[in-house]
């Protein structure tokens, strides 16, 4: 007797309460004949979603719960709950009945008949569509799409999809692979691919939302960037660090503006504006890097000012190195003043940026 399901079903969900008991039920009622589970992966709901799944499950071992505690992410939870199981087709699902279930017995089929590896939910073929999304969601999506065409060596409509469903082996040949940053796992493991897959669309409308609300904000656009930056550059240098130098040039951008107008419109006399220019620049990076290139580990409150200090402290360090450095390469070293200057420059870059995430951000 083969007791492992043939499907597994993961549904990331996060302050879903209402949905899960009504998600469940459509689920069964259209995958009858077929040995399926789902995986619910929760990251620390704050109502009463685990609570549903438990009293779901009590009544069907098919149904099981992963509880994440510290996490986010619609991409992460996918992975680690597909690795939880051993079936040999894993599909992805929103848990607020958005995607139409109806879809699933046609995925499962073309896979089955060895039509495709993937077998996508799409919105933008004929038949699907997207419901009723304002002007401005539906632009984005637009943009997002264009975008990952960048990545993607082969063309999918709806690469944005959290709507789709593939082969376990598909999945593993990907799995080391991925960046798991963000919600977009599809365009995840079809960039991660050697060879790109054989792709099977399938129309659906996206439905509107009845219970509970998106979980869509701009951090969801910046892990949406970072994905793509991370597929393109991210196995030749992290993509933190890209931030982090882009946020110095901006620094030094900073730096010489506000350096300019101490000088030529408040007549500042010069240690008082390069000392003004240097602590806007420091904080002006302190705040960029807190923002954007550590968000998940953003410093708040009172462990602001605290960050602040540890960064001010490296950075000083860093600025020590670089003129030192910079000043033997030219000295003694007789080096041009262009690449003494960068060097001691990106010498500092990597100081402050391995430093400061060790301590300023550490984990
Ligand atoms: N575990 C976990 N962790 N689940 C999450 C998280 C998270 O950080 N954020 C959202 N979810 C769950 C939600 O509870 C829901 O079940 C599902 O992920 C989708 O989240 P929504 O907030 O409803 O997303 P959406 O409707 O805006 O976006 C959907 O449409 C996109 C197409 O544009 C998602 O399906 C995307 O995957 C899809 O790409
Ligand atoms: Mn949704």
């Amino acid at each position: 007797m083969n007791v492992t399901p043939e499907l597994c079903l993961v549904i990331p969900v996060l302050n879903e309460e209402g949905n899960i008991a009504p998600l469940v039920a459509c689920v069964d009622a259209v995958l009858q004949g077929v040995a399926w589970e789902i995986v619910f992966v929760d990251d620390d709901s704050r109502d009463g979603t685990r609570a549903a799944i438990a009293g779901v499950a009590a009544q069907d071992p098919r149904v099981r719960l992963i509880h994440r505690i510290g996490r986010r992410g619609l991409s992460s939870a996918f992975i680690e709950g597909a690795q939880s199981s051993l079936a040999p087709y894993i599909a992805a699902m929103d848990g607020d009945l958005q995607h139409d279930e109806t879809v699933l017995p046609k995925m499962l089929a073309a896979l089955r008949a060895g039509d495709c590896d993937i077998a996508i939910g799409s919105r933008y073929v004929d038949g699907g569509g997207i419901g009723a999304w304002d002007a401005r969601r539906a632009g984005m999506s637009t943009l997002a799409t264009w975008l990952a065409g960048i990545v993607l060596r082969t063309p999918v409509s709806d690469p944005m999809s959290g709507f789709f469903m593939l082969r376990r082996d598909v999945f593993a040949r990907a799995a080391r692979k991925l960046s798991a940053m963000g919600f977009k796992i599809l365009l995840d493991i079809i960039a991660s691919l050697r060879e790109p897959p054989r792709i099977k669309e399938l129309p659906y409308q996206f439905r509107t939302r009845v219970s509970g609300e998106s979980k869509l904000d701009a951090g969801v656009l910046r892990d949406y960037l970072l994905l793509i930056l991370d597929k393109l550059v991210g196995h030749i240098v992290p993509v933190r660090f890209l931030l982090f130098a882009g946020v110095g040039a901006l620094g030094i951008a900073a730096h010489l503006i506000v350096l300019n107008a101490g000088l030529a419109v408040f007549g500042m006399d010069f240690p008082g504006a390069q000392t003004l220019a240097t602590a806007v620049a420091i904080i002006g990076n302190y705040s960029l890097n807190n923002t954007f290139t550590f968000r998940e580990r953003r410093l708040k409150g009172w462990r602001f000012f605290g960050g602040l200090v540890t960064f001010s402290l490296i950075s000083s360090v860093g600025a020590v190195m670089n003129v030192n450095v910079s000043s033997v390469l030219f000295g003694a070293a007789h080096s041009s003043w262009l690449y003494a200057g960068l060097l001691g420059a990106v010498m500092s870059l990597v100081w402050n940026y391995a430093v400061s995430s060790a301590v300023t951000w550490r984990r």
